[in-house]
């Protein structure tokens, strides 16, 4: 049987293991300029505008990343994915995952919708300009950057930070988990989140 394993001590954990290996520098904590990091933010997705706002009363678990990405995305949205597969159809109905691509010049609506459909049908990609996705990057602590790929046909990359956030029913970002979170902590805090009604 799974032995419980109080939710925090579980992410103090892997937080402090996260510290070495191919994703180093995406293991960054997140720089914070706001006192209460998160917040609303409208951006566009194939489907028309993307509001925040739209998504209260659903657990929303929101990442930033690019198609092209190598290896940080597909890996983060992998475990993500891993977590609403393992979801109930009902709490799947409550849970809304949102892809932030950072990089609007490559990925298209279509691109995104492809990409992110590939890993789960609950994921929904959305973008914006660049100013709109700086501003909403600094809302979440987010940063990234292009970063000039020589001799390779993707000609960029974009370096970007690797946090998994959870945004409760009513819109508060209530958990940020680290680059290889695994699944079952993800899972965890979703189901954490759905039971306790954290308004009263
Ligand atoms: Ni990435």
């Amino acid at each position: 049987m799974i032995r419980w394993i109080p939710l925090f001590f579980t992410l103090l954990l892997f937080t402090s293991l996260a510290t070495s290996d191919d994703a180093a520098r995406h293991d960054r904590t997140p720089e914070l300029s706001a006192e209460q990091p998160g917040g609303d933010f409208t951006l566009q997705s194939s489907r028309g505008e993307f509001a925040l706002k739209q998504f209260r009363g659903k657990v929303v678990l929101l990442y930033f990343g690019y198609a092209k990405c190598p290896d940080v995305c597909p890996t983060s949205l992998a475990v993500l994915a891993q977590a609403l597969g393992e979801l109930s159809d009902d709490e799947l109905k409550m849970v809304q995952g949102v892809f932030v691509s950072v990089d609007p010049d490559r990925d298209s609506f279509q691109v995104l919708d492809d990409y992110v459909s590939y890993f789960h049908p609950n994921l929904i990609g959305v973008t914006g300009t660049a100013a709109e996705l700086a501003e909403v990057a600094e809302l979440y602590g987010v940063k990234y950057s292009k970063v000039d790929l020589e001799d390779s046909a993707f000609g960029y990359a974009v370096d970007h930070s690797s946090t998994t956030y959870l945004i409760t029913p009513d819109g508060e970002l209530r958990f940020m988990f680290p680059h290889h979170t695994p699944s079952f902590v993800i899972l965890e805090a979703i189901r954490y989140v759905l039971t306790a009604d954290l308004s009263r």
